[in-house]
C-alpha cells in the first residue's frame, strides 16, 4: 500500500477559498500599517536559537517548551544554532543592528508579515505555525508616550478594518516601569506571594524563584485565585515611569481608544519594560488574545546595538481570522466562464479564453466536453459574471451568447467580434 502523508500536527493547508480573505487582511494591515508611516522589512523564518533565548529570556515558555530548532543532515553541528522565528520582534532587532538603520534614520518604524513557529500543543487558535503581522518602531527617538499611543491605536484601526466591531475585543493595558522598576516590581510580586506559595500550582513554585512574574499568567484555578487576591497596584514604580504611564492613557484618551488598566498584565517575554498591553477577543475562549505588544527599552542595547528606545506589537492573523467568523471569501472569483458543446466551439472558445485574457480579464473553460448542464454548474462553483455559450446553433449562425451571470440577461454577439465581448466584461 503507497503511504499517505498529512500536514504536520498543528499547522494548516490554506485552501484556495481560504486566500482571499487572508489576502485581504493582509491588504488591510499593509494600507493601515503604510498610513502611519511604517514599512514593511523581511527577514529569515530562522535565526540563530541564542539570539531568541538572548531576547525572549531563558525562563520563558517559548525557549523553554516551544523552540523549533533545525537539524541539517550535512552539518549538524552549525545547523543545530539555528531555530524557525517563534516571533518577529528579535528578528527584526538584529536585522536594524546588523544593517546600521540607528545611522540612517532616527526612528526606523517597521512591520512584517508572515509565519512563526512554536512547539506547543496545538489546540483551537494555537497552532505550531502561525502567522503574525507585527510592526516595531525603533530608534533615538521613540521614547514617547504619543508613539506608544499612536501604536495602540494603529493596532485598534487594523482589528476594526478587518471588519471586527469594538464591542469584539477588549483592550487591557499596564506598565512595568523601568528595569529598575522591574526588579521592585519582582520583589514586591515575591513579598506578595510568599504567604500563599503553598497553594500554587508545582510549576509556579519553580517560577517564584525564576520568574515571578509568569504566575501572573498561569493557567491553573488556584493560582487565579491567589493572583486575583493579591490587590496589586503601581507602587513600585517611580516618579518618571507613573507619569510616563499616565501620559500614555490621557494620549489613548485623546484618540478616543477605549482600554481596561490591569495590573496582573505582564506578558510572557522577558524584553518588556514600561508599557505592556494585549487585545483579547473573549468569543475566542481559552486562546482568546488576538494581539499584544509593548515597550523593550533594554533590548537592543541587549543585543549589541546602540541605546535606543522601542516599542512594537503583533496581531495573531489565525485568531482575527477566526473573530471575524468567515470561512470563504465573498464576491466574484472570475470574469468570463467559457462553455462548448462540441470539438469545433472547444476550439474556437480556446482562442477567445487567450483574447479575453490578454484585454487583462480572467477566463477560463473545461477542456473535456461535457453537458450544458455541468458545464453551466462549473461556471457557478467559478463564481464567474460572464458565461459565454457556443453549440452547433451559434457556430451554424457565427455567434456567440454572452450571459451575464449577475442579472441573468442575454445577448448574441457575432462570433469574431471579441472586442464586444471584452466591452461587456468592461461593463461598457
Ligand atoms: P505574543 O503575545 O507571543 O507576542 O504573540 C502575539 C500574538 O500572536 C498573540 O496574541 C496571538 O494572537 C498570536 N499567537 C501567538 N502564539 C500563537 C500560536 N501558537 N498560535 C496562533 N497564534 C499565536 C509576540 O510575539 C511579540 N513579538 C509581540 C511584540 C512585538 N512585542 C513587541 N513587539
Amino acid at each position: 500500500m503507497t503511504q499517505k502523508f498529512s500536514l504536520p500536527r498543528g499547522t494548516a493547508d490554506i485552501l484556495p477559498h481560504e486566500v482571499a480573505l487572508w489576502q485581504d487582511l493582509e491588504t488591510k494591515s499593509r494600507n493601515i500599517l503604510s498610513r502611519f508611516g511604517y514599512r514593511e522589512i523581511r527577514t529569515p523564518l530562522f535565526e540563530e536559537t541564542e539570539l531568541f533565548a538572548r531576547s525572549m529570556g531563558q525562563t520563558s515558555d517559548i525557549v523553554q517548551k516551544q523552540m523549533l530548532a533545525l537539524k541539517s543532515q550535512n552539518d549538524e553541528a552549525d545547523a543545530s544554532n539555528f531555530a524557525l522565528r517563534p516571533e518577529g520582534t528579535a528578528a527584526i532587532v538584529r536585522s536594524y543592528i546588523q544593517n546600521d538603520l540607528d545611522k540612517k534614520e532616527a526612528i526606523s518604524k517597521l512591520f512584517y508579515v508572515g509565519p512563526m513557529f512554536r512547539g506547543e500543543r496545538p489546540q483551537k487558535g494555537r497552532l505550531r505555525q502561525f502567522h503574525q503581522v507585527g510592526a516595531e518602531a525603533i530608534g533615538p527617538n521613540t521614547a514617547s508616550p504619543y508613539l506608544d499611543a499612536e501604536l495602540i491605536a494603529m493596532a485598534v484601526n487594523l482589528l476594526k478594518e478587518a471588519g471586527l466591531s469594538a464591542g469584539q475585543f477588549h483592550l487591557k493595558l499596564n506598565t512595568l516601569g523601568s528595569s529598575e522598576d522591574k526588579e521592585n516590581f519582582s520583589k514586591y510580586l515575591r513579598e506578595r506571594l510568599k504567604p500563599h506559595l503553598s497553594q500554587l500550582c508545582p510549576d509556579c513554585q519553580n517560577r517564584f524563584e525564576r520568574n515571578v512574574f509568569r504566575i501572573l499568567d498561569c493557567k491553573n484555578r488556584e493560582c487565579r485565585a491567589v493572583v486575583a487576591g493579591l490587590k496589586l497596584d503601581h507602587s513600585y514604580l517611580s516618579e518618571d515611569s507613573r507619569k510616563y504611564f499616565g501620559d500614555v492613557c490621557s494620549a489613548l484618551e485623546s484618540l478616543n481608544i477605549k482600554y481596561e488598566v490591569s495590573f496582573a498584565l505582564v506578558r510572557g517575554l522577558d524584553y518588556y519594560t514600561h508599557t505592556v498591553f494585549e487585545i483579547s477577543c473573549p468569543a475566542l475562549g481559552s486562546q482568546d488574545a488576538l494581539g499584544a505588544g509593548g515597550r523593550y527599552s533594554g533590548l537592543v542595547s541587549q543585543l549589541g546595538g546602540p541605546q535606543v528606545d522601542a516599542i512594537g506589537f503583533a496581531l495573531g492573523m489565525e485568531r482575527v481570522l477566526l473573530a471575524l467568523g468567515k470561512t470563504e471569501a465573498e464576491g466574484q472569483a472570475l470574469d468570463l466562464w467559457l462553455v462548448s458543446m462540441d470539438e469545433k466551439a472547444l476550439k474556437q472558445n480556446f482562442l477567445v479564453a487567450k483574447q479575453v485574457r490578454d484585454a487583462g480579464f480572467s477566463a477560463d473553460m473545461s477542456y473535456k466536453l461535457s453537458s450544458m448542464k455541468s458545464q453551466m454548474r462549473l461556471a457557478g462553483k467559478m463564481k464567474s459574471r460572464y458565461v459565454i455559450i457556443l453549440g452547433e446553433e451559434e457556430l451554424g449562425k457565427g455567434v456567440v451568447t454572452i450571459k451575464n451571470m449577475q442579472n441573468g440577461e442575454q445577448e448574441q454577439v457575432p462570433l469574431k467580434d471579441v472586442a464586444k465581448i471584452i466591452s461587456s466584461l468592461r461593463g461598457d
